[in-house]
């Protein structure tokens, strides 16, 4: 059985994220999209409804597994028994941090391979951040993220 980690912020989990999954779930028996608990962040939404949401968002992808972790992304992938890290790459300036990450990791941990996989080229240009100040600013992200991300974004933006 190959397992893959997929781990990240997820603040929130946009149309991007889940073209990464299912572009991982492609290549693996299963998926473990997993949520960072990090103390020196500041998420707008906080851990139990990022999981939710994405939750929500995978109910029909039957290789995905929604997690959460604290500490170091090798620790966690060895402990689910994955020979995989999962990140997604959109623009090239993205390749520069990624890089760097996954040498770290393999430096800490050989038996673990990143993989890098390119999301669609309609998603090149979207991250959880520019979605979430989009939304404040009352524009459109529909298309951006999945229906539940959007309605929470919403009820949001109206409770401000
Ligand atoms: O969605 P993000 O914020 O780009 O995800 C970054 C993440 C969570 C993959 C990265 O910060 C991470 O792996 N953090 C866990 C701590 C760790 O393993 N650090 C060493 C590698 S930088």
């Amino acid at each position: 059985m190959k397992v893959a980690v997929y781990p990240g912020s997820f603040d929130p989990i946009t149309n991007g994220h889940i073209d990464i999954l299912s572009r991982a779930t492609v290549l693996f028996d299963k998926v473990i999209i997993s949520v960072l608990e990090n103390p020196e962040k500041t998420p707008l939404l906080d851990l139990e409804k990022r999981l939710e949401l994405i939750r929500t968002a995978t109910k029909d992808m039957p290789k995905v597994e929604v997690d959460c972790f604290s500490g170091l992304t090798v620790n966690y992938a060895l402990q689910k028994k994955a020979c995989t890290i999962i990140r997604g790459l959109r623009v090239i300036s993205d390749f520069e941090k990624e890089l760097q990450m996954a040498h770290i990791n393999r430096k800490m941990t050989p038996e673990i391979d990143t993989i890098f996989l390119m999301c669609n080229l309609k998603y090149a240009f979207l991250s959880s951040s520019m979605v979430k100040e989009i939304s404040f600013l009352g524009g459109d992200i529909n298309c951006l993220v999945p229906e539940c991300v959007k309605t929470h974004l919403n009820k949001l933006r109206e409770t401000r």
